[in-house]
């Protein structure tokens, strides 16, 4: 292969074919192409663009280039979740029981955090013995034995996306739709789906900064995950404020244990239950969008979701004793301080960004792929706007590993929280949902 005259042919413009890509594809994978080519390549398709037809030919040769999942036939469906990620975000941790539970199979396959946006592989790595690295025969084991499993990438999953988002990531070429596009649902298709939906972020702590931004992408999934045959709705919500009350790996576990109890904060049992009503309608397994909501909250309600969260842990490997003894502490950080309201009125600002930057900054987070987290350290008791608080009263937790991160962490949460004397007025957290 020419590899150079269609370097040529997308600088300038021109379409490629469908064989051209999967050669392209091929050749990546199989290491055929220099990285200077290949980041050629895609600096030109940054922007020159793919047409519709070229996405749908660039995913397809990406999720055909390792193992996709193979499931026995069964009456469930298999379904996911996937978000472009935010702070706080931790549905997945309640969906997946919750989906396994209303009938659904649900094989997750997850990514780490990068920046400010947590990864739920990491927030699982917080509990003691849970593995996430499975081999793919362990990873089908589990989902038709439990119904849900959540780990990473095999090795053999999805090869070419490992090597073109690695190469993106340090030639600027990460924000292209079309290559983001190919990015994300190459792997979702390699799960074998039959229905998945989208939560697509926007706002100051997200991918995506503008709603504009935002439903462009959201739309170029949905409309190329239906063409590939997987049923795709993707919804778009509000990234300014940190889902739930809780940001940091750890403290994401327990939230979400604490929302599958039945508890925990009612943004984020909103949008778990919104996900899995979305997944009931697009299989066929509600008739309506108030019959869905009801059936997915019966269930969470019902305490059979925590029941299976255990379960799924345990064939993950997880030491059940010592995840219940870890969650029966009221903190694991080795220094816990609270930043007050200066004065009494309603919280107008709760900013995600900043939230996020300063948990990565205390090590929460990453600041290149290879630093080394730390999974205790974060933010809880968060409050959020709209809610009223009294001079002196608690506005967040700091959780740090020693005493001059949390006082550089509390300097900094000044700027993140804001409060007024008028309630601002309430917020929507799912903007549009697109089908
Ligand atoms: N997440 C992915 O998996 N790929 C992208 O390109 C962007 C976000």
């Amino acid at each position: 292969m020419n590899f150079l005259s269609l370097i040529e042919a997308k600088r300038d413009g021109r379409t490629l074919t469908a064989d051209q890509l999967q050669a392209i594809v091929a050749a990546c994978t199989a290491g055929e192409i220099p990285e200077y080519q290949l980041a050629a390549f895609l600096m030109a398709v940054f922007f020159r663009g793919l047409n519709t037809t070229e996405t749908t030919a660039l995913t397809l040769a990406m999720r055909d280039s390792g193992d996709v999942l193979k499931f026995p036939k069964d009456k469930r469906p298999l379904v996911d979740k996937h978000s472009t990620g935010g702070v706080g975000d931790k549905v997945s941790l309640p969906l997946a029981p919750l989906l396994a539970c209303l009938g659904f199979r649900v094989p997750m396959i997850s990514g780490r955090g990068l920046g400010i946006t947590g990864g739920t592989l990491d927030k699982l790595d917080s509990i003691p013995g849970f593995q996430t690295t499975l081999p793919t025969e362990r990873i089908t084991e589990i989902v038709q034995s439990v119904g849900c499993v959540i780990c990473g990438q095999t090795e053999r999953m999805v090869p070419a996306d490992k090597k073109l988002y690695a190469l993106r990531d340090v030639t600027g070429t990460v924000p292209s739709i079309p290559l983001i596009v190919a990015s994300i649902l190459s792997k979702k298709l390699a799960e074998g789906l039959d229905a998945l939906i989208l939560d697509v972020k926007f706002g100051c702590a997200a991918f995506m900064q503008t709603k504009a931004d935002a439903r462009k992408l959201a739309k170029a999934m949905v409309t190329l995950g239906n063409q590939c045959g997987v049923n795709t709705r993707a919804m778009l919500t509000d990234m300014n404020t940190p889902l739930g009350r809780a940001a940091g790996n750890w403290l994401e576990v327990k939230e979400s244990v604490a929302c599958l109890d039945g508890k925990g904060p009612t943004d984020l049992r909103g949008l778990v239950l919104d996900c899995a009503a979305h997944l009931l309608l697009q299989t066929g397994k509600s008739k309506s969008p108030a019959a869905a909501h009801q059936q997915a909250e019966v269930c969470l309600n019902s305490g059979a979701p925590r029941r299976k969260w255990d379960e799924m842990m345990v064939a993950q490997g997880a030491d059940l004793t010592a995840f219940n003894q870890k969650l029966a502490c009221d903190h694991t950080a080795p220094v816990v301080v609270e930043l007050k309201a200066a004065k009494s009125g309603f919280v107008s600002r709760c900013d995600a960004r900043i939230i996020g930057e300063v948990i990565r900054d205390l090590g929460g987070g990453r600041l290149t792929k290879d630093s080394v987290i730390h999974y205790d350290l974060g933010v809880d008791q968060m409050m959020k706007p709209g809610e009223r608080v009294e001079a002196g009263g608690t506005l967040a937790r700091i959780h740090a590993a020693k005493d001059t991160d949390a006082k550089s962490a509390l300097a900094r949460f000044k700027e993140a929280f804001a409060v007024s004397p008028r309630r601002p007025a309430p917020g929507k957290l799912i903007h549009e949902v697109l089908i």
